[in-house]
């Protein structure tokens, strides 16, 4: 008998049956749920924090620095997510919002696959790569050309344009973040998928819903992370094969 398929499905129906007796629900994703799209995770053995040093490419700093090279890195970026598709993963997040109206679907991923799967209103609290943002008049436009020019110019003034992303050593946007910890404090079950809760603020989400909200929290990760001790559940598998198995379970 194979124990740890039994132990997995357990633990799905646990996670379907909570999900399906709650109305207030909050989907935190990572870049683990975009790998099975082909869009690579920051850390971990492929991860592009490996590859790449995120105090050359992903900081204020560094675009003051060195806009071209930030850019060429944005644009390969932008070029290698524009023909991937969302995958199982983010399809079963739509099906799950169609089944529980209070769904919440906050993601750090900034490669828009959550809309193109078809989600009502994810919150992007990183930004989107298919948004830039002026450095003169701050306004920002959806741009989806690739490849961007380099350097893109603000069609409104000329101004520089930026990726509308949020860096390391940047403030998220203060109203998302207000909005997102209104919904953690209201929480009756919290997924958290696909990251390494690496990085503040959204590393300590699962744990404020469970402080203030008594929250259920899962995480949903191909590995054990630091957090999987803090969670009630932690299964681990693939995002694309976990949350259709829930959905399955949760039913029409
Ligand atoms: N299914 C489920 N989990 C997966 C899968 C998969 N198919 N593939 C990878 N993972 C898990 C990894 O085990 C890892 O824990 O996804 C996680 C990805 O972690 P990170 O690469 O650190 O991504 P994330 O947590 O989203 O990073 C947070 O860091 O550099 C910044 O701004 C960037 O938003 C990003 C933030």
């Amino acid at each position: 008998m194979d124990t740890k398929l039994t132990v997995d499905i357990e633990a799905i129906s646990q996670v379907a049956e909570r999900i399906k007796a709650s109305t207030r629900v909050v989907v935190l994703t990572g870049a683990g749920i975009s790998q099975e799209s082909g869009v690579p995770t920051f850390r971990g053995a492929d991860g592009l924090w490996q590859s790449f040093r995120a105090e050359d490419l992903a900081t204020p700093e560094a675009f003051q620095r060195d806009p071209v090279l930030v850019w060429q890195w944005y644009d390969w970026r932008r070029s290698l997510i524009k023909p991937l598709e969302p995958n199982p993963g983010h399809y079963a997040l739509v099906e799950l919002e169609k089944r529980i109206p209070g769904l919440t679907l906050v993601t750090q991923n900034v490669d828009g696959l959550h809309r193109a799967a078809g989600s009502r209103d994810p919150i992007e609290m990183h930004g989107t790569i298919w948004r830039v943002r002026c450095l003169e008049c701050k306004n920002t436009f959806e741009n989806r050309t690739v490849p961007i020019t380099i350097l893109p110019k603000c069609e409104a003034c000329d101004g520089l344009l930026r990726p509308d992303v949020v860096w390391f050593g940047e403030s998220l946007n203060e109203e998302i973040l207000h909005t997102i910890y209104t919904y953690l404090q209201k929480a009756q079950v919290v997924l958290i998928v696909g990251t390494s809760a690496m990085v503040q603020p959204a590393a300590s989400f699962g744990m404020v819903a469970k402080r203030t909200a008594g929250a259920f929290v899962v995480e949903l990760n191909r590995s054990r992370t630091h957090q999987s001790p803090l969670f009630d559940i932690s299964i681990q598998g693939n995002a694309g094969e976990l949350l259709p198995r829930i959905v399955d379970c949760i039913g029409p």
